[in-house]
């Protein structure tokens, strides 16, 4: 059985994705041990507790550096014996400890084309409103191993979404999170859980 702790911050939709992936059966031998907030009214924790699973919320208000929080983090996933941990919409950021503690087990779905639209201050609606402000015609999702560097870690997954000319920031999140989020996070755990996931260099080769 392959133990997942997920981090999120907001609305929960990809957690949502990966419960229904493993209710439904299509996700084999893995379980959401704990979810992680780093927001106590984030409404993941919400859909969590609808599903029986545990939720906590630990924040990085509540401590005084990245080392405390990265070290309340791994004793959290250590006591949960946390295998593989999913960055679903979690804002905060990881430290050198934590990246380190679980090198090549963390991963994270980012809502663009990497190495586009990504890294420091991509967030949320951002990388959205600054694909329609290029006029790019297709972005997309990716699903990545994590680094210390903000959106740097070796691409496991990636799903391209057209652009549409009528499309708000808004309007394209919801067709990004729907037609390609919502399934290669799902399909990315599925493949590690089932070791087919092989990193050579900053590749990741799926055996
Ligand atoms: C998603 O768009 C995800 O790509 C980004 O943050 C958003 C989280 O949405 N990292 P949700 O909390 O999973 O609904």
């Amino acid at each position: 059985m392959l133990n997942i702790g997920v981090l999120v911050s907001g609305g929960g939709s990809n957690l949502q994705a990966i419960i229904d992936k493993i209710e439904s059966g299509y996700i084999k031998n893995v379980s959401i041990v704990t979810v992680v907030s780093s927001k106590p009214d984030a409404y993941a924790l919400e859909r969590a507790k609808k599903h029986g699973i545990k939720g906590i919320c630990i924040s990085r208000k509540t401590f005084n550096n990245i080392d405390e929080y990265d070290e309340a983090l791994i004793s959290h996933f250590k006591a949960h014996e946390v295998d593989l941990v999913v960055m679903a919409g979690f804002l905060s950021i990881l430290g050198e400890r934590f990246t380190k503690a679980y090198e090549g087990r963390v991963i994270n779905i980012h809502p663009a084309l990497i190495p586009s639209f990504c890294g420091k201050g991509f967030y949320g609606i951002i990388p959205h409103q600054k694909v329609i402000e290029s006029g790019v015609k297709v972005t997309g999702a990716t699903v990545h191993f994590v680094e210390l560097e903000a959106d740097a870690g070796p691409i496991i997954l990636q799903k391209a979404v057209y652009v549409q000319d009528d499309d708000t920031p808004e309007i394209l999140q919801k067709r990004v999170m729907e037609q390609a989020e919502w399934e290669i996070l799902p399909e990315a755990i599925r493949l590690f859980a089932e070791n087919r996931l092989v990193i050579e260099g900053r590749r990741v080769k799926i055996i």
